[in-house]
């Protein structure tokens, strides 16, 4: 299963994607992860994406191209794959179209998370990630252990330096301006899904599945 999550910032598309990974045994491929560990890597690329990242502004195209390219050609994702992130520009649509043309494949489904902007700034500042593993929590909705750390290792839990109101609202303009017009993109070639991302977690993973189950 060849899946694309699209949504503005906060509307659980990593939570959802980690959860389709163990139900579909497929590979999660985060642009937004991958950028991160090159920031954290002080690779040249992660020096280059880390300003953008920290206004809360998109990583240029080629950058982001290149490395879901690279990914995708990886052998875990012979079987299916959910990019969470990408692509976010009509650019990288058509890209990422071409580098499955490649390797004679398409996408089976996009799935689009639709959220209230004041329930995404809820969502993002309350989030936090394990150190240790990554797994995402929210303080309210997903709730760590009681003594706050990671429920699965017990790892310290951390907030990303862009979950600041201000770079916040900046991500959400830059999805309405750059992102959104991917719905009508996808919908045009009948490929997209639009799902509540309202409702709790474990609804929302329901209402994916069977959406899914459709395509
Ligand atoms: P990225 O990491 O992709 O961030 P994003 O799109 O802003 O999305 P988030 O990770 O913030 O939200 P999410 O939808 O995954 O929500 P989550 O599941 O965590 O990108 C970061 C930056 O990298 C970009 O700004 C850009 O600079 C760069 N970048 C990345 N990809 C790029 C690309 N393709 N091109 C160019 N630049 C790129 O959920 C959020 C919180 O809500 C969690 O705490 C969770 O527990 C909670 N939650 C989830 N679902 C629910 C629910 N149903 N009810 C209640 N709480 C919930
Ligand atoms: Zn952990």
């Amino acid at each position: 299963m060849k899946i694309v999550l699209l949504g503005p910032p906060g509307a659980g598309k990593g939570t959802q994607a980690a959860m389709l990974v163990k139900r579909f045994g497929i590979p999660q491929i985060s642009t937004g992860d991958m950028l991160r560990l090159a920031v954290s890597e002080k690779s040249p690329m992660g020096i280059k994406a880390k300003e953008y990242m920290d206004a809360g502004d998109l990583v240029p195209d080629e950058v982001v191209i290149g490395i879901v390219r690279e990914r995708l050609q990886a052998d875990d994702c012979a079987a299916g794959f959910i990019l969470d992130g990408f692509p976010r520009t009509l650019q990288q649509a058509d890209a990422l179209k071409q580098v499955l043309a490649d390797l004679d494949k398409q996408l089976d489904a996009v799935v689009s998370l639709q959220v209230e902007v004041e329930a995404l700034v809820a969502r993002l500042t309350g989030r936090r990630s394990c150190v240790e593993c990554g797994k995402g929590f929210h303080l309210q909705y997903d709730p760590p252990a009681a003594d706050g750390s990671c429920t699965e290792c017990g790892g310290k839990l951390i907030q990303r330096d862009d979950d600041c109101e201000a770079t916040i609202r900046n991500r959400m303009q830059v999805y309405q301006q750059q992102t959104a017009p991917l719905e009508d993109y996808y919908s045009k070639q009948g490929l997209l899904t639009v799902v509540d991302g309202m409702a709790d977690i474990s609804t929302v993973q329901s209402e994916i599945v069977a959406a899914l189950s459709g395509s």
